[in-house]
C-alpha cells in the first residue's frame, strides 16, 4: 500500500507537488494540444487549497539539453493551469536555489505556484546520486511535505520524483493513488476474462510488457503497426507495412509461449492498405496474405473489427494500450474508434493506458467518464504492466511520514 493524501493534514502547510505537465505542444504555435495531463491533477491541488495549503508545484517539460532551451519553459503550463483553476497560478522562472527559495517563501496560504521546468536543471536526471539528492535538497527546504501526483513519471528515479521523497513526509496525490490502484488490481487480481490490446508502430517498445502478458491475460489482441511483425513471423507477405525484422524471431517465440500457455492471440485477418503514409492516399481493405506488394496496412479491417469487438464484449477485465491504425488521420482511424467504443459499450473494468490510446480518445471526443480509467501514464503504465518495480512508487511504499 502507498501513503495516500487522505493521511495527511495539509493545514497551512507547504506542500511540494509532483505533478506531470509533459503536455503535448503545438509544434508551430507552440500552444498545448492535449491539456489531459494538468486536468488530471486538479483533484489534488483543489483539496489541498481547501485545506489552505500553499502549493508549490514541480514538474518537468520534455527533455531540454540546457536552462536556455525555452522552448522547454513551463510558463505556459502555469498560465494553462490558472485558466483551469480560475486562480493566480505564480510561475516561479530563476532556477536558482536562492532566487528560487525567496519566491516561493513570499507565496501565501492558500496560494498555487509551479516553478519552471526541473529538467533546467541537469542534476534532477543524473545519474550520480550525490547530485540528484543536492537538488532534492534544495527543493525540499521550500516545503513541509511531499505529494507525489506525477504518475506519468514514477517510472524515473529522479531528483524530484525519488530523492526528494526521503527528505520530507511523503504521500501519493488522488492521481498516483488511483494509477496505483487501477494497476495493481489489474496485474494481480483480474477479474476474467481478461483481455489486453496492444497497438502503437513498433513492437520493440512493448517486449517486456507482451512477455509479462502471456503468463497472465486469457486473450491478447493485436493490431497497430506491431502486429505485421507479428504476421511476418507466421511467414505472412505484408508489403510495404512497418516490420521489425530484428525482432521477428522473438514474436516467433512469443506466438509459441501463447500456445503453450493457452493464451489467445487474435492477430488482423484483414487490413486497410495505403499507397503511400498521408491523409489522403489511395486505400482499400485487403485481407491478411493478399497485401499488395508496393502498399502499407495503416489500420485493421472491418472483419478484424468485428472479431477484436466479439472478445472485448465478453471480457470482465480489459486493458487498452496503442492505437489500432494512424488514428490521426481520418481514413484510418475506424479500428481505433472501434475498440474505445467497444469499451465504452462494455460493463468489464475498462483500463486505457496512457499516451496515444488516451489521446485519440480526447481527439474523437468520446465521453472520458465511460471508462473506468484513463491512465496518465504512458511509460510508467507500461512499466506497471510489465511487473517492473517503479521507484516513484517505492519510495511512497517506504516512507515513513
Ligand atoms: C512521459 O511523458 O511519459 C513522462 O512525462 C516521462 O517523460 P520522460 O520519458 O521524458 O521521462
Amino acid at each position: 500500500m502507498i501513503r495516500s493524501i487522505e493521511n495527511l493534514d495539509a493545514q497551512g502547510k507547504r506542500v511540494l507537488l509532483r505533478v506531470d505537465f509533459n503536455v503535448p505542444l503545438d509544434k508551430q504555435t507552440g500552444e498545448i494540444t492535449d491539456d489531459g495531463r494538468i486536468q488530471a491533477a486538479l483533484p489534488t491541488i483543489r483539496h489541498l487549497l481547501q485545506q489552505h495549503a500553499t502549493v508549490i508545484a514541480v514538474a518537468h517539460l520534455g527533455r531540454p539539453k540546457s536552462a536556455d532551451d525555452l522552448q522547454y519553459s513551463l510558463a505556459i503550463v502555469a498560465k494553462r493551469l490558472s485558466q483551469l483553476l480560475d486562480m493566480p497560478v505564480t510561475f516561479i522562472a530563476p532556477t536558482n536555489a536562492e532566487e528560487r527559495k525567496s519566491e516561493v517563501l513570499a507565496l501565501g496560504a492558500g496560494s498555487v505556484a509551479l516553478l519552471e521546468n526541473i529538467r533546467f536543471d541537469a542534476r534532477e536526471t543524473s545519474k550520480v546520486s550525490q547530485e540528484r539528492f543536492a537538488l532534492a535538497e534544495e527543493l525540499a527546504a521550500l516545503a513541509d511535505v511531499f505529494v507525489s501526483d506525477g504518475f506519468g513519471v514514477v517510472h524515473r528515479d529522479q531528483a524530484s520524483v525519488t530523492d526528494v521523497a526521503q527528505l520530507l513526509p511523503s504521500f501519493a496525490g488522488f492521481l498516483v493513488a488511483r494509477e496505483y490502484q487501477v494497476f495493481s488490481e489489474v496485474i494481480s487480481n483480474p477479474n476474467r476474462p481478461y483481455v489486453v490490446i496492444l497497438g502503437g508502430s513498433k513492437v520493440s517498445d512493448k517486449l517486456g510488457v507482451i512477455s509479462n502478458l502471456l503468463q497472465k491475460v486469457d486473450v491478447l489482441l493485436i493490431g497497430g503497426g506491431m502486429c505485421f511483425t507479428f504476421l511476418q513471423a507466421l511467414g505472412m507477405n505484408v508489403g510495404k507495412s512497418l516490420v521489425e525484422a530484428d525482432f521477428v524471431e522473438t514474436v516467433k517465440g512469443f506466438i509459441a509461449q501463447a500456445q503453450q500457455r493457452g493464451v489467445k492471440l487474435v492477430l488482423p485477418v484483414d487490413v486497410v492498405v495505403a499507397d503511400s503514409f498521408a491523409p489522403d492516399a489511395a486505400h482499400k481493405v485487403v485481407g491478411i496474405g493478399e497485401m499488395p506488394q508496393e502498399w502499407m496496412g495503416l489500420d485493421i479491417g472491418p472483419e478484424t473489427r468485428e472479431n477484436f469487438k466479439q472478445e472485448i464484449s465478453q471480457a470482465k477485465t480489459i486493458v487498452w494500450n496503442g492505437p489500432m491504425g494512424v488514428f490521426e488521420f481520418p481514413a484510418f482511424d475506424a479500428g481505433t474508434r472501434q475498440i474505445a467504443e467497444s469499451m465504452i459499450a462494455s460493463s468489464a473494468l475498462t483500463v486505457v493506458g496512457g499516451g496515444d490510446s488516451a489521446a485519440a480518445i480526447r481527439l474523437f471526443n468520446l465521453d472520458e467518464s465511460k471508462f473506468s480509467h484513463i491512465s496518465t501514464g504512458g511509460g510508467a503504465s507500461l512499466e506497471f504492466l510489465e511487473g517492473k518495480e517503479l521507484p516513484g512508487l517505492k519510495v511512497l511504499e517506504d516512507s515513513n511520514a
